[in-house]
């Protein structure tokens, strides 16, 4: 018998590049290949590439720099490393990274992972492999299963996508270029995935998709679902104790969602909700198709149908034609809303995007001071959230062993990770933790007693802190 080869994924950028990272493994895994954490060891590395900010595009260049001389390397040892770009850089620039970088042997667009051992076989005839199209053919209903020894190597919290890709347009945004038209997945094909996730020891599950709310898949009805109903769909099948959904745009929060909030006590109160500005000149200049005003009200409408609802967001400072007057209603905005985390970001011109081509380009130093300001308000904000939870009792759902011997670590209903002594025997329950202390970013208590009327080994009660 051949000995398995191996196989190293380096992923950048969001989540579902991790997601897609694991469908690359599991689709290769039927062609033998195992993975290994060694680049430097591997027959064949994929980078899994993010195009979505200049920095991180910028990445893929120097590692291949650093790859090509590990197969040089390899090849003085007498091995083969192949080398394969995947993801959104691979999309975005297709047969110009082989023109770069000679070293790769294939280049693949996130629409045809179900592909690659087919163009892995023809790299190893000895050509060169290039897919970026937008195969007509489903790739969810090509890319195998994960085993079931996969999920429980994977852990207790599990990404899904539901929908890919996004028709929003924003001007700084290269998505709907390099993941292409929105387009979601049945209800049913979701419900087997966490069927059978929950059936190996997954108790979280995140839907993740680029615009995620834009959900619109096939019910087993015939008719459209909007995620609020996929969710509730969800929260029915056994073992789920909490599901969760990234990434949300505004203009796209219906009833559903709303009611979902309201209803399912295993949809946990923490949403991740972009605003980009608080400016509506520089909102509309964003084509983000919503007003400050529009904002406010989706997540007034959230606040109301579940009082311990919290928020995050994500921000892009120095967009052309942002002045100070703009951005001191972005810090305004933050103020009034106070968040639990977010992020934010310098702009970047991205090429072939329509806000590349604007012309009241901000100065880097302005740039850099307001991300300065911004990132202070934002700090201190979640900060403010995290020392609000000390003396409380909280529910953790623990994850893994943590670092230090004797502790385990889990994530609160915010994602906050949260330490204890306790026994690795609890990983995969959600039990309260009273909290103590913090540490930098991380809350740091010991497990609570359980009350009689939650000691059921999953429980989904909600948490006792309010945002
Ligand atoms: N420049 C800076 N930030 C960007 N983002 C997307 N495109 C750009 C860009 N061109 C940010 C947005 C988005 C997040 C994922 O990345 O804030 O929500
Ligand atoms: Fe990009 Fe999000 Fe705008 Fe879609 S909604 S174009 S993914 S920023």
């Amino acid at each position: 018998m051949k000995p398995p080869r191996k196989l190293h994924i380096k992923s950048y950028g969001c989540q579902m590049n991790v997601y897609d990272a694991q469908r690359m493994v599991d689709t290769l895994a039927g062609v033998g290949f195992v993975e290994t954490a060694n680049a430097d060891e591997a027959d064949l590395v994929i980078l899994n590439t993010c195009h979505i900010r200049e920095k991180a595009s910028e990445k893929v260049y120097s590692e291949l720099g650093r790859l090509r001389v590990a197969r040089e390397e390899a090849a003085r040892n007498g091995r083969d490393m192949r080398i394969a770009v995947a993801g959104c850089v691979a999309q975005a620039e297709g047969d110009e990274i082989i023109r770069r970088a000679p070293v790769v042997d294939v280049v693949v667009g996130p629409q045809s992972y179900h592909h690659l051992p087919e163009l892995l076989a023809r790299a190893e005839r000895g050509g060169k492999a290039i897919e970026t199209e937008f195969p007509a053919e489903d790739k969810f209903t090509f890319l195998p299963q994960p085993k079931s020894d996969a999920i429980r190597g994977r852990g207790i919290s599990a990404f899904v996508t539901v929908q890919e890709g996004c028709d929003k347009f924003c001007t700084f945004c290269v998505v709907p270029y390099t993941r292409g038209a929105e387009v979601s997945r049945p209800v049913e094909k979701i419900v087997e995935d966490v069927k059978r996730l929950a059936e190996n020891g997954v108790r979280e599950i995140t839907l993740i998709g680029q615009n995620v709310n834009a959900y619109h898949g096939a019910g087993p009805d015939g008719r459209a679902w909007p995620l609020g109903k996929l969710l509730h769909r969800l929260a029915a099948i056994p073992d789920v104790a909490r599901l969760r959904y990234s990434t949300s745009h505004p203009r796209d929060v219906e009833g559903s969602l709303i009611e979902a909030h309201r209803d399912l006590p295993a949809l946990m109160p923490f949403v991740h909700l972009p605003v980009q500005s608080g400016s509506d000149r520089i909102l509309s200049a964003m084509n983000r198709k919503h007003t400050v005003r529009d904002y406010r009200d989706v997540i007034d409408r959230f606040r109301h149908a579940r009082q311990d609802i919290a928020f995050s967001s994500d921000f892009i400072v120095g967009f052309p034609g942002e002045t100070e007057q703009d951005f001191s209603a972005t810090l305004a905005l933050v103020t009034q809303i106070g968040y639990a985390a977010a992020y934010s970001f310098k702009y970047s011109p991205r090429p072939g995007t329509p806000a590349a081509d604007m012309r009241e380009t901000v100065t880097t130093a302005d740039m850099d001071e307001r991300l300065a300001r911004l990132q202070e308000l934002i700090d201190s904000q979640q900060s403010a959230f995290n020392k609000a939870t000390i003396g409380t009792t909280v529910d953790v759902l623990f994850e893994r062993a943590a670092r230090n011997s004797g502790q385990i670590v889990g994530r609160t209903a915010y994602l906050q990770p949260a330490h204890v002594m306790a026994s690795t025997g609890l990983i995969g329950q959600v039990l309260p933790v009273r909290i103590d202390s913090l540490e930098r970013y991380s809350l740091i208590g010991e497990l609570a007693p359980v009350p009689p009327s939650q000691s059921r080994p999953i429980s989904s009660s909600p948490p006792t802190i309010g945002a």
